[in-house]
């Protein structure tokens, strides 16, 4: 835990595998302590600034309830309301800021400002989802498969959709566990090359694999795991019509998913669209995990603001 303390969690990719076991192992163990009533204050007196460019309903308020289970505070703020909205520079609030917080939990367009702010900020800061990474989503996607499949090492994860934010941070956090993960996007939609690079080189160094491809079919076939997020993301809602039609055809449905184990879990970080990437049929179904995995951004966040703040 030493290593963490301090740290920022801006990706999976600046985490060693064993860092992120650590923490998925820690996030279990505070899961069963708190349903035991065992919640230690261990971030009394601490506080974490809550930045927003973006909506949120899961993260905002896990990473808010999470801090107060931990006898500590937090603060939101919307971006446009703080100086930064009108044009303060990032130097100068990651500077501001360090002299206030004791970490920052930040929701952007842009990794790379990101990147700036954490540069310029003495405390650590924890990426709740930019334009590239959503690595808080990914510790709990990875917490739900551990509790309902045991080990994840060598099981067969599928992702089927946008090659976004959510499946860089997934396939990369699932590399890290050592999985098969396999990518099914639409031509034009594929996953970040450099990343699929960085992918391949992780899970290989885990006993794992990541393959791309276009046809869904292949993808889910025989997938421990079947994973999916919404075609439009946020800021993209002038592309939704034409992104509708392009991702005709990946629609997780009853007959794609008769592909998978029988025992498939069903994933998706939410907000979803039923009917779009995914039938009501298969996301309100017995093999979905959806809430599990909602409520797991709390344990799996907890567990990081206790190793780092
Ligand atoms: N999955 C997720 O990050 O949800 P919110 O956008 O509601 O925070
Ligand atoms: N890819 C989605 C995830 C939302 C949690 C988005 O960026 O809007």
């Amino acid at each position: 835990e030493g290593q963490l303390k301090g740290r920022d969690l801006l990706s999976l990719v600046d985490y060693t595998s064993e860092e992120i076991d650590y923490l998925l192992q820690k996030a279990l163990v505070m899961k069963k302590d708190a349903r035991a009533g065992k919640i230690p204050p261990v971030l009394q007196g601490k506080t974490l600034g809550m930045i927003f460019e973006k909506h949120s309903t899961r993260t905002r308020i896990s990473f808010e309830v999470g801090m107060v289970q931990l006898g500590g505070h937090a603060m939101y703020m919307n971006a446009n309301d703080l100086q930064i909205g009108r044009g303060e520079s990032v130097y100068d609030t990651g500077n501001v800021l360090s002299g206030y917080l004791d970490a920052v939990m930040i929701r952007a367009n842009s990794h790379e400002m990101v990147e700036e702010l954490a540069k310029h900020s003495s405390i650590p800061i924890i990426n709740g989802l930019t334009d590239m990474f959503h690595p808080c989503q990914a510790l709990a996607d990875l917490l739900t498969m551990i509790e309902v499949k045991g080990t994840v090492a060598g099981k067969k994860l599928a992702y089927v959709g946008d090659g976004n934010n959510v499946a860089h941070s997934l396939a990369i956090g699932a590399a890290h566990m050592g999985m098969h993960v396999a990518i099914a996007t639409p031509k034009g939609f594929e996953f970040n090359p450099n990343l699929f690079v960085k992918a391949k080189k992780i899970a290989s160094a885990n006993g794992g694999s990541v393959t791309q491809t276009y046809d869904p079919v292949e993808a889910v076939k025989d997938a421990d795991i079947v994973y999916t997020d919404v075609w439009a993301s946020m800021g993209q809602e002038e592309e939704a019509a034409a992104r509708l039609e392009a991702f005709k055809g990946f629609q997780i449905n009853d007959a794609l998913v008769a592909n998978a184990k029988k025992d498939y879990m069903f994933l998706h970080c939410l907000p979803a669209h039923r009917e779009e990437e995914v039938a009501t049929s298969v996301i309100d179904g017995p093999n979905s995990y959806v809430f599990q995995q909602a409520e797991n951004r709390l344990h799996a966040q907890k567990a990081v603001l206790a190793a780092l703040l």
